[in-house]
């Protein structure tokens, strides 16, 4: 009942939605009827008073009181309503009197105790009648006049109306809420089917899309948005996969050649002991380098989890740059390439993590002096563009082709996997810069002709001196 209970609940609502509508009409219904019927009833004695006033203007000075009594007895039987009224004056003598309503012992009024007609609804002999008392003036007298009709046919017809409503109301409700349940069931079907499509799909399948219904509706859209969801879900868990794969690949390469130094040196014993000192020299290089790419891979691991702490100050990006621009130099030195610094006095101030900042402007330098030939020239600058503080590092080296600078930022991305790898390069550098750049809101822009060299743009949104970042 679970899964069905949306569907359930629904019916439920809607069925007591329209209990309360029909009852509210039915009894509107049978009240409506009932005032209609008065209403009918009330008109014919009204013109049934009317009609003994006329007979008695007519009628009432020719005649006497028991010529109009006889009188009043032959006409009366042929109106509707038959005989049923009485007739009296000021004095209390009665001009006619039903033999119903006198047999019953019917009250009246003399004429000058009502006020106004009068509507009634009384019981005689047993039987419900309706009556009507008005006062009327013939020949300058008074009398009251009593008409009376009986209701039994409209209280029957009454009850016959209430009967069927009391049956028919519960019938109807039940085939409404049959319908209802029905209804709602047939419309949360697919939903269903959405929900065991979408179980089946795990992380092992998650190529797999759910069916989507041309319908258009809300049903469609849900699908597609949980296909939408499961692309996302398949790409990043495409880009886990091979991250996974490429880092081990990354480090089985070095610790296989450390090994394999390791080999050849202990297999032959008879070896000079320069010979030892120049394979320990190797397995020495080679551990430095995949220590250096186990802490890359660390840290973009904890980039990833967001867990890598980069706390934010503000910092004097002159002086961060003039320390990176130390280190590169004895890099440069080391490569034969020639290095140049170009850093204004400052300061220019930026909210960042300047361990950061240094680490990332290494990243371009140290790139721009390996994918330079020996007597190139590499030079880094500080300078301000608008709102940004930008640091560019340009190389006199190899460039970069149009078709490869898309992918440079990417993890574990080499143009030349051969030479870079004799570098020592893992292609992570450029993503640790990138990562380094966009938690500083700023970002990396590269300009590069092939054979001529590179432009590394890192820009920094400058630190607004009036309203200090919290
Ligand atoms: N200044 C540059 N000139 C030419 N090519 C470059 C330059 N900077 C980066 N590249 C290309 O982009 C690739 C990715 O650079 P990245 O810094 O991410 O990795 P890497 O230098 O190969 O390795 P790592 O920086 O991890 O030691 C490099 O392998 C290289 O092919
Ligand atoms: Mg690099």
């Amino acid at each position: 009942l679970k899964r069905t209970s949306i569907g359930f609940r629904l019916a439920a609502w809607y069925s007591l939605v329209l209990a309360a509508g029909l009852a509210v009409f039915s009894v509107a219904a049978w009240f409506g009827m009932r005032a209609s019927l008065f209403h009918a009833y009330d008109d014919e004695l009204r013109d049934r008073v009317k009609g003994v006033q006329k007979f008695m203007d007519m009628q009432i000075s020719a005649l006497s009181v028991s010529e109009i009594r006889d009188e009043f007895r032959e006409h009366s039987v042929l109106g509707p309503g038959g005989d049923l009224f009485q007739v009296c004056n000021e004095q209390g003598e009665w001009l006619y009197r039903s033999v119903p309503l006198e047999n019953g012992n019917v009250p009246i009024e003399k004429p000058s105790q009502l006020e106004s007609p009068r509507f009634e609804t009384l019981s005689v002999a047993g039987r419900p009648l309706r009556f009507y008392s008005q006062r009327i003036v013939v020949d300058g007298q008074p009398y009251t006049v009593q008409v009376a009709s009986p209701l039994h046919e409209a209280l029957e017809a009454m009850n016959a109306f209430a009967l069927m409503l009391v049956f028919a109301v519960p019938v109807l409700l039940a085939i409404a809420m049959a319908g209802g349940y029905w209804l709602s069931k047939r419309a949360l079907d697919p939903v269903g089917q959405i929900a065991s499509a979408a179980q089946r799909i795990s992380i092992e399948n998650l190529a797999e899309r759910l069916p989507v219904a041309n319908t258009g509706d809300q049903l469609q859209r849900l699908s597609q948005t949980l296909n939408q969801m499961f692309s996302r879900l398949e790409s990043s868990v495409r880009g886990i996969k091979q991250f996974t794969a490429d880092a081990s690949h990354e480090l089985r390469a070095p610790i296989a050649l450390i090994r394999t130094t390791a080999e050849v040196a202990v297999q032959n014993r008879k070896r000079e002991a320069g010979e030892y000192l120049a394979a320990l020299d190797d397995v020495l290089a080679e551990s430095e380098r995949t220590s250096q790419v186990v802490e890359s891979l660390m840290l973009l691991a904890r980039a990833d989890a967001e867990k890598e702490p980069i706390e934010r100050a503000p910092v004097d990006l002159c002086n961060t740059v003039r320390v990176a621009a130390e280190q590169g130099e004895k890099l440069a030195r080391s490569r034969h390439v020639q290095f140049s610094a170009h850093v204004p006095p400052g300061p220019l101030r930026i909210c960042a993590d300047a361990e950061a900042i240094r680490r990332a402007v290494l990243v371009l330098i140290d790139n721009a002096v390996k994918y330079s030939n020996p007597g190139g020239h590499v030079s880094a600058s500080v300078g301000v563009d608008g709102t940004d503080a930008v640091v560019s590092v340009a190389d006199t080296g190899m460039g970069i082709s149009p078709e490869d600078l898309p992918h440079i930022f990417d993890r574990f991305w080499r143009a030349d996997k051969a030479r870079s790898r004799s570098h020592g390069g893992a292609g992570l550098g450029l993503s640790i810069a990138r990562w380094i750049a966009d938690v500083h809101r700023g970002s990396i822009e590269v300009e590069s002709t092939v054979g001529q060299g590179s432009v590394f743009r890192l820009r920094i949104p400058l630190l607004n001196q009036t309203i200090p970042e919290p």
